[in-house]
């Protein structure tokens, strides 16, 4: 039975653990670039043993932005950058992966430290919105997008599959279509955002069209190897809104158009919600299990699942492929070290570039005082399972040593600690 430290394959590729870092857009691009800060950022949760690595929502167009901060994919300027993301996270033994996303009516805002609030059209920073119909969010997004034409939506698969051909050319090994929280993709699947009388709204079929031509758009022009995965507004948590039943049966539509896993996360159309996923522990965890057990697909769930008991016991009890973590990854870029301690895992550095890992084991230190939270009472002694060695950084050592064996300058290491 798989452990979240099994190694999970998906069409040609192989992640080295079930841990994936969410993708989490930082508002931190001039021009849609990404630069130094992503790579040390990126660089760092790769080095600390995530198995799969998202930078953040990636924009095809520029109007598929959150912010005029944000990442985009959409001008040859913008590669160096992305290629610089997947070289770093590759070299220390994680998989790169793009979230290919248009922001839709949710477009257009300052960033959340600036408000979050929605510009005007012909504010500087700001732009028209697109979107199924035009029909403003509400709230802080006030200003009402204008209805797509036709045109413009096929004009759109045309930017998922050259932007997916660029990710694969700069390094990306996975690719996800960001079809939820109420951007582009989300709005065409709710019956909320799409009022639409052509055949892109109303029954399911048609509100599920833009998600299967986009699948194949992106689907004919990456290798068969590249896993092509969803991340789907998959309930509204609305009555009027996104059924999480009809997006079980679209899902089962998404697998015949090359969809590979489904990660399943919420509508976002409305504020209006029944329920509180944001800080539920294991918020979608049932839900995608349903997914995978009636639609027989791998799934990835997010929300809350940063308590490692939780994270692997999803893992173990068959209920999900893959655990994303978000805010668990932003405040601690060695979650999967400090999970497999917790845990019981033996070899948790092995999750670490080999180096590190090296001294870590060899050099003991109090435990108290190495640096990563004490194994917790309630877990230590837990029966241990073995940590795929690491993938990451080779570092060539001429010697062969076992732990407790190791010297520096002729005294025995672990009695200098
Ligand atoms: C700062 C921040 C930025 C986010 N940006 C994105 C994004 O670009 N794309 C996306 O699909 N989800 C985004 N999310 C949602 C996360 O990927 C994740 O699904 C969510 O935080 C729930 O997981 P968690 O409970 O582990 O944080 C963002 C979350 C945070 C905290």
């Amino acid at each position: 039975m798989p452990h979240l430290f099994s190694p999970l394959t998906i069409k040609g590729v192989t992640l080295r653990n079930r841990i994936g870092m969410s993708p989490m857009t930082m508002y931190r691009s001039v021009e849609g670039r990404m630069d130094d800060y992503h790579v040390s950022y990126l660089g760092a949760r790769a080095a600390g043993g995530f198995g799969l690595v998202f930078p953040e929502q990636i924009a095809i167009t520029p109007d598929g932005r959150t912010t005029v901060s944000c990442a985009g994919i959409y001008d040859e300027s913008q590669l160096e950058g992305l290629e610089r993301v997947c070289r770093i996270i590759t070299s220390m033994g994680g998989v790169p992966a793009i979230q290919l996303g248009h922001t839709g009516r949710k477009g257009s805002l300052v960033t959340p430290w600036e408000g979050g609030h929605m510009l005007p059209p012909d504010h500087p920073k700001g732009w028209q919105t697109k979107a199924p119909s035009a029909i403003a969010y509400g709230g802080d997004f006030a200003h009402a997008p204008e209805e797509l034409t036709v045109a413009e939506i096929h004009g759109l698969y045309e930017e998922y599959a050259r932007s997916a051909r660029w990710a694969v050319e700069v390094g990306f090994e996975w690719i996800e279509m960001h079809y939820a929280h109420g951007y582009l993709g989300a709005s065409f699947f709710s019956p909320i955002a799409n009022h639409r009388t052509d055949a892109y709204g109303g029954s399911l079929e048609n509100r599920t069209r833009f998600h299967l031509e986009a699948l194949d758009a992106v689907r004919a022009v990456i290798p068969e190897r590249v896993p092509l995965t969803m991340r789907l507004g998959s309930d509204d948590l609305n009555p009027d809104g996104t059924q999480f039943d009809d997006s079980v049966v679209a899902i089962g539509w998404m697998k015949e158009h090359g969809l590979d896993l489904a990660d399943l996360s919420v509508g976002g159309n409305t504020d209006d919600m029944r329920e509180n996923i944001f800080n539920t522990p294991s918020a979608f965890v049932q839900r995608a299990n349903r997914v995978r057990t009636e639609v027989d697909i791998p799934v990835a769930a997010s929300w809350n699942l940063g308590k490692p008991q939780n994270a692997d016991a999803a893992i173990k009890d068959g209920l999900i492929d893959l655990v994303l973590l978000g805010r668990p990854a932003l405040s601690n870029p060695h979650w999967p070290v400090w999970a497999a301690r917790e845990l019981g895992y033996d070899n948790p550095f092995g999750l670490v570039p080999e180096d590190w890992g090296w001294w870590l084991r060899n050099f003991r230190a109090d435990q108290e005082s190495i640096g990563f939270p004490a194994v917790s009472e309630e877990t230590a002694g837990a029966p241990a399972a073995t940590v795929m060695p690491t993938q990451g950084l080779k570092v060539a050592l001429d010697v062969d040593v076992e732990p407790g064996e190791a010297t520096l300058d002729g005294v025995p290491l672990h009695d200098a600690a």
